[in-house]
């Protein structure tokens, strides 16, 4: 067995990614197993043909959590053919993101990255994610919301679970979900110095998700690629997923100050909220215009200097500069603002009219309400970064 690279580790001790790469080795890429002992051989094999095909160093690293199936041990014997294949075996740990942390951790590639091991996730894409991970970009995610990619056969529920989840991610964490197509996406590679000595601490199953938030990335490029059907065993994904995936979300979100785009995210908000009231105080009560026709000039007031800063300041580095770009990007926040500005001025006369509110409390009261999800979906969804 000696000549078989299979590591075994015990508990669950989150190991630091390490700086230095082996020049050798290019690629290194992640394999976690629970339960593939059907599907591992298949996808090993036919990784392997493929990167050795593109010529570049690289190195599989599957890691297996003690699978009842024995999945570490069909790995270890496919490890005498092929010289490329390393095996950890984790004993009283588990989890889908720290595998893949764990695996990168004990990586020697340039690029870590990371497939299912169950065959869902096209072994071919490699190859272009690959090819994709240019001098400039960072990372690459195989994606099933790009033109080419899709799903295979999934139920109404399942897709529509996906997109659900993936909404409620846009409106908790717009800056980093808002960046790649298919934030869901398990199937990626990162440049090893995005995630070097970065904290990575993931609840549950999604990676992409920590290394997007936590990592220092400034351009992401995507590749599409079909989610096929398992031909063997089961997802492991369960409800309590969905409600760790929520955690996971809550966590990124309250990290705290996680960049300065977030800060000056939120001063931007704050001040654009703060001169829509004056400006819908001074235009009401000192001038006596009428309640809509007031709420609608101060709101635009808070608009413009949303959509003026952000593009200015808060996304400088982030937005491109083309002026074509910029008109298209002050355009579309200006409508997604102004529609909900529509709405506010509706919610504004109701509250009014039918409910007796004082106009001010009724400015207050519908500000309150809408301010917080214009913010989030109007304007972050309009800077989320150039992806190609
Ligand atoms: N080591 C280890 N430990 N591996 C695990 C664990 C674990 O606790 N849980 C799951 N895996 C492995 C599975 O064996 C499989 O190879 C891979 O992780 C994906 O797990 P599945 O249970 O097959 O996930 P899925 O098919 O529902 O979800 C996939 O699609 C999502 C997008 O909708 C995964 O690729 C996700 O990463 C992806 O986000
Ligand atoms: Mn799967």
């Amino acid at each position: 067995m000696s000549d078989v690279p299979l590591l075994e580790l015990a508990g669950d001790q989150p190991a630091p990614i390490g700086p230095t790469a082996d020049p050798a080795v290019r690629l290194s890429l992640v394999i976690p197993t629970y339960d593939e002992a059907a599907n591992v051989a298949a996808l090993v094999r036919r990784l392997h043909e493929v990167l050795t095909a593109s010529g570049v160093g690289f190195e599989l690293i599957v890691v297996d959590d003690d699978s009842p199936d024995r999945t570490w041990e069909v790995a270890a014997g496919l490890a005498r053919d092929l010289p490329n294949l390393r095996i950890i075996r984790r004993t009283g740990a588990s989890g889908l993101a720290t595998a893949v942390i764990c695996g990168w951790s004990h990586a020697r590639g340039e690029v870590l990255g990371v497939i299912d091991g169950d065959g869902q996730h096209p072994p071919e894409v490699v190859a272009d994610l690959l090819e994709a991970m240019d001098a400039r970009t960072e990372v690459a995610v195989a994606s099933r919301h790009v033109d080419g990619g899709g799903v295979s056969d999934w139920s109404a529920i399942r897709r529509l679970l996906s997109r659900g989840a993936q909404a409620l991610g846009l409106l908790l964490l717009p800056g980093t979900v808002g960046r790649v197509t298919d934030p869901m996406s398990g199937y990626f590679l990162v440049r090893r110095d995005v995630v070097a000595g970065v904290d990575l601490d993931p609840v549950g199953y999604k990676i992409l998700l920590e290394v997007l938030a936590r990592g220092e990335v400034r351009r992401v490029t995507e590749r599409p690629y079909v989610f096929l059907e398992r031909s063997e065993g089961e997802s492991k994904v369960s409800a309590r997923h969905y409600v760790g995936y929520l955690r996971h979300l809550m966590r990124l979100r309250l990290h705290p100050l996680r960049s300065r785009a977030l800060v000056r995210y939120l001063l931007v908000t704050g001040l654009a909220v703060v001169a829509d009231a004056v400006a819908f105080l001074w235009i009401f009560d000192r001038h006596g215009w009428n309640l809509t026709r007031s709420a609608a000039i101060a709101g635009e007031v808070g608009i413009l200097l949303t959509v003026a800063l952000h593009d200015l300041w808060t996304f400088a580095g982030r937005a491109t500069r083309g002026a074509v770009d910029r008109i298209r990007r002050l355009l579309g926040a200006q409508v997604a603002l102004g529609l909900l500005l529509g709405v506010r001025l509706a919610v504004l006369n109701a509250l009014v009219n039918w409910f007796d509110l004082g106009p001010l409390a009724a400015f207050l009261v519908a500000m309150a309400a809408l301010t917080p999800a214009g913010h989030l979906l109007g304007s972050r969804l309009t800077w989320r970064s150039a992806t190609s």
